[in-house]
């Protein structure tokens, strides 16, 4: 068996400690001089035979431990095996956006607050120092005041200021026309821009940078009157649903979103992940990856206008089972992520 090094390490120092994390599956190694040799010499790939005979000078059962210890911490993969597979795709998919890309995975998967803890308890994770200011001033001499503007019922305004995060909803099915509303409106093609560089691109009601649009959208439906329950791909280009072969249900909604009981009540999720190649093909420095982040963003803020002047009650999340939803998905959690979830249903009370 051959072993070779992750290429998804990062090293650190804490505290006088040398750390090194293994940023795809974030098992975290404290270093010493003897491991950082043997790291460097799996770099190619190379048998646990190999590396007592190259580290002859140490005592075999040290050099035997470093080596098993570095294989728990994933930092020593089997050559070949389903982990160095993942491995080596983060390598070659992302290989643009490294190391600072390395952010994105250590960020996957995060422990989240209980769905069901009370306020008490989340209170006692908080900082015992208080929150700091909500907003600045700079204390100029002489501030200018700002005239305030009306704001006409039934306007774009209006609806900018109608907009609130639902927790709460009625029973009843949001209809499947009012879902295609939201899906065209949100994600869906407006029009395209020809170019003589780039060819044809999208038009969308959100702005993307370098119009890479790098966002894709599933529906989980829950309740949508005439369409069956069921997690489905939209195509955007063509305005079209297609089903996944996966559950759908209010327990898996909200098992995706971090356990958060709301979830559970909502009529239809709509679950958004990034191919990040598409804006890394243009940009091919790592602050691209806050590009697609931002361009998620804009989607979620456009989902949530829309809903809202539809009269529907829209909310929006990012405390998500990463893996959990790309697996289900059937998306690789590397050259696609998912990144965010908006959500909808029947405003409460109606
Ligand atoms: C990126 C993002 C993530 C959010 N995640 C959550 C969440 O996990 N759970 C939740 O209840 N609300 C979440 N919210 C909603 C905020 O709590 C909400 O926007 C905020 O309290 C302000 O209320 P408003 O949206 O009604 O103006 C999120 C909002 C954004 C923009």
């Amino acid at each position: 068996m051959k072993l070779k090094s992750a290429s998804c390490q990062l090293a650190y120092w804490e505290g006088g400690s040398l750390r090194i994390v293994n940023y795809l599956t974030r098992r975290m190694f404290s270093a010493n001089p003897i491991a950082l040799e043997l790291i460097r010499f799996f770099f190619t790939p190379h048998t646990i035979h190999d590396a007592l005979n190259e580290f002859s000078s140490y005592s075999r059962e040290s050099v035997a431990q470093a080596i098993l210890k570095l294989i728990d911490a994933q930092l020593l993969l089997e050559s070949g095996s389903p982990e160095w597979q993942r491995d080596a795709l983060v390598e070659s998919s992302w290989k643009p956006w490294l190391p600072a890309g390395g952010f994105h995975f250590l960020t996957k998967d995060a422990a989240y607050v209980g769905g069901d803890w009370t306020v008490e308890q989340k209170m006692k994770v908080l900082p015992t120092t208080p929150a700091p200011p909500q907003f600045k001033t700079i204390g100029a001499a002489d501030p200018i005041a700002l005239p305030r503007h009306e704001i006409d019922p039934d306007s774009f305004f209006e609806t900018l200021r109608a907009r609130r995060t639902h927790r709460t909803f009625a029973k009843g099915k949001v209809s499947l026309a009012s879902v295609s509303k939201l899906l065209e409106t949100t994600w869906g093609v407006q029009g395209y821009l020809q170019t003589n560089v780039f060819g044809k691109l999208p038009y969308k009601t959100s702005p993307s940078g370098g119009a890479r649009h790098p966002i894709e959208v599933y529906l989980m439906a829950l309740r949508v009157d005439g369409l069956e329950a069921g997690t489905y791909h939209y195509q955007a280009r063509d305005h079209f649903l297609e089903k996944l072969p996966v559950k759908a249900s209010p327990r898996v909604a909200r098992g995706y979103c971090a356990d958060q009981p709301h979830v559970a009540e909502a009529a239809a999720l709509f679950i958004m992940t990034g191919i990040f190649s598409r804006t890394m093909w243009k940009y091919h420095m790592a602050r691209a990856y806050r590009v697609v982040l931002l361009d998620a963003g804009h989607l979620g803020q456009t989902f949530c206008l829309t809903a809202t002047r539809m009269g529907l009650a829209p909310f929006s999340t990012a405390a998500l089972k990463d893996s959990l939803i790309e697996k289900d998905l059937g998306i690789d959690g590397i050259s696609e992520s998912v990144l965010y979830v908006a959500g909808v249903g029947l405003a409460a009370g109606h």
